[in-house]
C-alpha cells in the first residue's frame, strides 16, 4: 500500500497515516521544485526500513519512494533476498524532490530530520538500511566512505535510541557501475539475514511469515 493512500481503519494503517507529512513549507527551494510531498511506504511495524536520500522525478510524480530505475534495482534485490517490497518500509531523508536532483542541503536534511526520526521511532525496526552516502552520513552523523563501508553494521542514535544501521551503496550506483551490483545484492541479503536473526533472538519479526 502506498504510504500516501487512505487507510482502511486497521491499526497499522492508522499509524501509517500518522507518519505521513501532509503539509510542510520549511525548505523554500524544495517547495518550489516538488509536485508533492513523498512519504514513506510499507508496514508501520516493518522489521526493515530502507532510507534513501530524497525523491527523484518519478517519485515526485507518483508520490512514492523508489519507483524509478533505482526502485527497480531495489525491488529486484529484495526479491533476490526473499523479501517482498510490500513487507519492508521505504522512506527518504527528505520528502520533497530537490531541484535537478541535487543532493539535499544540510539545512534541508535538518528540516526533515524530525519526520524521519518520528517514523523510525514509531516503526521501531530491527535494522535500518541506509541507501547511499547521504543517508548513511545523515543518520550516523559522521563521514562515510560508502563504497568501502557498504555491508558494515554501525549504531546510530535516533530519537534517544541506539539503532542498528546497515550501510549500503545507493541502488543507482549499480546502474552507473555494473560491478557494484553483486555487492549491493549481497548487502540486501545481509539485511534480510540480520532481520531474520533478530527474530530468532526473540524479536517480533514478520519476515518469517514470508
Ligand atoms: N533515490 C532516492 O534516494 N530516493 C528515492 O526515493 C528515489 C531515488
Amino acid at each position: 500500500m502506498s504510504g500516501n493512500a487512505a487507510n482502511d481503519g486497521s491499526g497499522a494503517d492508522a499509524l501509517d497515516e500518522d507518519l505521513c507529512v501532509q503539509a510542510c513549507e520549511r525548505c523554500p527551494a524544495l517547495v518550489d521544485s516538488r509536485s508533492r510531498i513523498v512519504n514513506g511506504v510499507g508496514p508501520a511495524d516493518a522489521d526493515l526500513v530502507f532510507v534513501g536520500e530524497g525523491p527523484g522525478e518519478q517519485e515526485d510524480q507518483q508520490g512514492e519512494p523508489f519507483v524509478g530505475r533505482s526502485g527497480d534495482v531495489l525491488n529486484e534485490a529484495l526479491r533476490d533476498a526473499g523479501l517482498a517490497r510490500a513487507d519492508v518500509r521505504i522512506t527518504n531523508c527528505v520528502r520533497c524532490r530537490p531541484p535537478e536532483n541535487r543532493d539535499p542541503h544540510q539545512e534541508e536534511l535538518a528540516n526533515c530530520r524530525g519526520y524521519l526520526e518520528t517514523e523510525l521511532d514509531r516503526i521501531d525496526p530491527d535494522v535500518i538500511v541506509t541507501l547511499g552516502k547521504v543517508p548513511s552520513q545523515h543518520l550516523l552523523d559522521r563521514d562515510v566512505a560508502i563504497t568501502k563501508e557498504a555491508g558494515d553494521v554501525d549504531e546510530a542514535r535516533i530519537a534517544g535510541e541506539s539503532r542498528r544501521v546497515l550501510l549500503s551503496v545507493h541502488p543507482a550506483a549499480t546502474l552507473y557501475d555494473r560491478s557494484q551490483r553483486e555487492g549491493f545484492f549481497g548487502t540486501i541479503a545481509e539485511a534480510a539475514d540480520l532481520a531474520g536473526a533478530a527474530e530468532s533472538d526473540g524479536g517480533q519479526s514478520r519476515l518469517g511469515e514470508y
